[in-house]
């Protein structure tokens, strides 16, 4: 059993030059049992190869500086480290989920305040289209899914499969229950 809580969990760590609160991502793989208790502020989860992990809590924000510079910049992306495709995002998954199984998330607020640093955006919940991906090979139970400023809350295969806009619950929305 591996009990982690971010940060320092990083298997890949990197510091953007950017004023932003993100550019930090952890990535995730393995067999053994894995308990995550939060994905601290400010940083991406990105799942690859992972069986039997726990996740707790987790938060994270999207670059405030996106889509200016559009993501992955100012990193590139890299197929040594599984990087996931952005699926013609121009900002960042806060969780992405590929070729994993068992994977409970129990507790999810991922939050996107801003683009460009503007806030505009927020009121219509358009600043990033998606947010959390999760490939159809993988087998995930997500409880309690709140999410801020994006128009579709969970993905599968790069597609939104869940408006916002079905479950507004005050400034935020949120999905109870989802299992794949
Ligand atoms: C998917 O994960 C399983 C279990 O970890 C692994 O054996 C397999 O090689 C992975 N498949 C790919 C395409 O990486
Ligand atoms: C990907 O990462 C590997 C290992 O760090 C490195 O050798 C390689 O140059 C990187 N590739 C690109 C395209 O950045
Ligand atoms: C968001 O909506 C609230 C309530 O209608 C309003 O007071 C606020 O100014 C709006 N914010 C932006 C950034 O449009």
């Amino acid at each position: 059993m591996h009990i982690w809580r971010a940060p320092g969990c990083g298997w890949r760590i990197t510091i953007s030059t950017l004023e932003a609160p993100l550019s930090s991502v952890c990535l995730v793989g393995g067999d053994t049992i894995r308990i995550s208790w939060a994905c601290v502020d400010d940083w991406n989860c990105i799942l690859v190869n992972a069986q039997n992990h726990y996740m707790g809590l987790i938060q994270t924000e999207t670059p405030y500086y996106q889509p200016s510079p559009a993501a992955p910049a100012p990193f590139s992306l890299n197929t040594t480290y599984n990087d996931p495709s952005l699926s013609g995002q121009t900002s960042a998954w806060a969780l992405s989920v590929q070729n994993s199984s068992n994977i409970i998330v129990f507790g999810a607020g991922l939050y996107s305040f801003f683009q460009n640093y503007a806030q505009t955006c927020l009121n219509s919940s358009s600043c990033q289209s998606q947010v959390l991906n999760v490939d159809s090979g993988s087998s995930i139970s997500i409880y309690s899914l709140a999410t801020l400023g994006v128009m579709y809350q969970l993905s599968v295969n790069g597609q939104g499969i869940i408006p916002q806009s079905a479950n507004r619950n005050g400034f935020q929305s949120t999905v109870t229950a989802w299992t794949h």
